[in-house]
């Protein structure tokens, strides 16, 4: 699977005197076994970016190739490649409407023309991956936690086993162990299902850690497109849009500056302690 972005722009009122751009000229590209994060300050163009991905929006300018082929060609099988790029919005929980767990997650594989057998097997299955038990099948998605509906959500998404996974931030609105919850899982599809994923988040503390590559956007362009460690350098930039690098790296500066050699690269508490140690020849 190869996803890519090409020279994409994208203004809400193109036909304005003045159109403004949500999107502006951004490259990229996205394959499979990518864990990626997208990360950006409020406005600054994820939510519109990512619609590109499965076809929901046209760039107004560029061109989105799907394992090479462009996607708004005419013919171009759109339906098919939205099973394959499966997009997760923000607060997936308000579109659960069927009256069980299992109905819901089953809709995506039923509009696919799949058996109901099929339907429930995918659905059965995409509840394990992402951790519900199956005691929840026939509760009503109304009764759930907010963390619970949002698995629900996911899995209806995982359900119809998509390649690539793109989740608009999946965290917002949960306490910090509902979003390690959501993280951890997250994680473990990549690993596990060798699906690609794109984490769409305004907090780098949130992601940075879990993710391999981070695209890093201001005010509708594309400013990085690195590992964590080497985005968390330019943690000056970072910080003039809205953003920071983790509190780790901060430390790791001070102490460089103050004159001990620790690597700026750490990014764990536990890669730290090891640069300190190592340091101070402990
Ligand atoms: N439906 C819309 N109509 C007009 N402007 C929009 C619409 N959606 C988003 N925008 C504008 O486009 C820019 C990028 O928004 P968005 O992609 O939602 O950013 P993010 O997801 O990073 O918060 C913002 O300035 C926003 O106000
Ligand atoms: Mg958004």
């Amino acid at each position: 699977m190869e996803l890519t972005l090409k020279n994409v722009s994208y203004s809400y009122n193109p036909d304005a005197p003045e159109p403004v751009y949500a999107v502006r000229d951004v490259s990229l590209t996205i394959r499979s076994g990518d864990f990626a994060a997208l990360i950006g300050h409020t406005g600054s163009g994820k939510s519109t970016l990512i619609q590109f991905m499965n076809g929901l929006l046209k760039p107004t300018e560029g061109q989105v190739l799907f394992n090479g082929e462009d996607i708004f060609e005419k013919k171009y099988p759109l339906k098919t490649l939205r099973q394959k790029v499966g997009l997760v919005f923000q607060y997936p929980e308000h579109q659960l409407f069927e009256e069980t767990v299992l109905k819901d997650i089953c809709f995506g594989p039923k509009n696919m023309g799949l058996s109901k057998e099929e339907q429930e097997e995918r659905a059965r299955h995409a509840m394990k991956l992402v951790g519900l038990a199956e005691s929840y099948e026939d509760k009503s998605p109304f009764e759930l936690s907010g963390g619970e509906k949002r698995r629900v959500a996911i899995a209806g998404v995982l359900a119809m086993k998509p390649e690539c996974l793109i989740l608009d931030e999946p965290t917002a609105g949960l306490d910090p162990a509902g979003r390690d919850d959501i993280l951890g899982t997250v994680r473990a599809l990549s690993d596990e299902e060798g699906i690609a994923v794109v984490l769409v988040s305004h907090s780098m503390e949130d992601v940075a850690v879990y993710a391999e590559r981070l695209f890093v956007m201001k005010k509708g362009e594309l400013l990085y497109d690195d590992t964590p460690k080497a985005v968390f350098r330019h943690y000056k930039e970072l910080e003039q849009i809205g953003l920071s690098a983790p509190q780790v790296t901060y430390i790791a500066h001070a102490l460089r500056e103050k004159g001990f050699d620790v690597s700026e690269d750490a990014m764990t508490v536990a890669e730290l302690k090891q640069e300190i140690l190592r340091v101070l020849g402990k």
